[in-house]
């Protein structure tokens, strides 16, 4: 039986939507992908904060089908290093066909990925797919969705703390699974280093589209 609590509404006068709408806006068109990591440490206290805020995602029948495994040890992230780097390098060099090769020419990606051994933390996120409940296994819903939408709230949360992040899709990432020992019903979905940028980090200078190209109102 489902149990209804009443609605906390924080009611606020138009001057004052317009302007944290605003804000907001502003604060979000200043996020980066960033690639280049200074080894500064971050507080646990800000990432567990940060883990939160994801976590008060919607998803699919509240299943919250999301698990973040945090990084810090220097030689996991090593090892992990050292295998995204293979299968990356893989990829660049033999799996990728011209076109994604083309796409990524102005982002200036490579198979290096120095980025995992110098951000103070690596967050591993990975989808659960089910949950095992004795001989039963239940099944998430959404869950593609549930956890996209999860990490969105982390990299607005992150970028919110003044830090920095990378959305990292090492391919194929099978790897994470057995390097943090995940059991079988948990599968990688995204690698995303936090930390702070490196002193004179740049970003490519890459264009967001305006408005009236993702936007129809009818
Ligand atoms: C699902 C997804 C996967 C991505 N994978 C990578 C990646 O493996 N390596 C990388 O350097 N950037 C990756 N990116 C970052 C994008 O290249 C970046 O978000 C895009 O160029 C826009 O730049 P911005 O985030 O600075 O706005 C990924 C982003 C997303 C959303």
């Amino acid at each position: 039986m489902a149990e209804f609590i009443p609605y906390c509404h924080h009611s606020i006068s138009d001057q004052e939507q317009h302007e944290r709408a605003s804000a907001f806006y502003e604060l979000c068109q200043r996020r980066r992908t960033v690639r280049e990591f200074s080894d500064r440490p971050v507080a646990r206290e800000v990432l567990e904060l940060i883990l939160k805020t994801a976590g008060t995602a919607p998803s699919g029948a509240n299943k919250q089908p999301w698990r973040f495994i945090v990084v810090t040890e220097p030689q996991l992230k090593r090892e992990i290093r050292s295998a995204a780097e293979a299968v990356e390098r893989e990829s660049y060099e033999h799996r990728m066909p011209q076109e994604w090769l083309d796409d990524l020419a102005g982002l200036g990606t490579d198979w290096h990925k120095e980025f995992l051994e110098t951000a103070p933390a690596l967050i591993a996120v990975f989808s659960i797919l089910y949950t095992q409940e004795g001989a039963r296994s239940r099944k998430n819903y959404y869950v593609k969705e549930s956890v996209g939408i999860a990490v969105g709230f982390l990299l607005a949360a992150i970028h919110n703390a003044g830090l920095v992040a990378l959305t990292h899709t090492p391919s194929p990432m099978d790897f994470l699974q057995k390097f943090l020992q995940r059991p079988e019903n948990e599968k990688p979905f995204l690698l995303i280093p936090v930390g702070y940028p490196k002193e004179g980090a740049k970003v490519p200078n890459i264009h967001r589209k305006p408005i009236e190209e993702t936007v129809v109102w009818r």
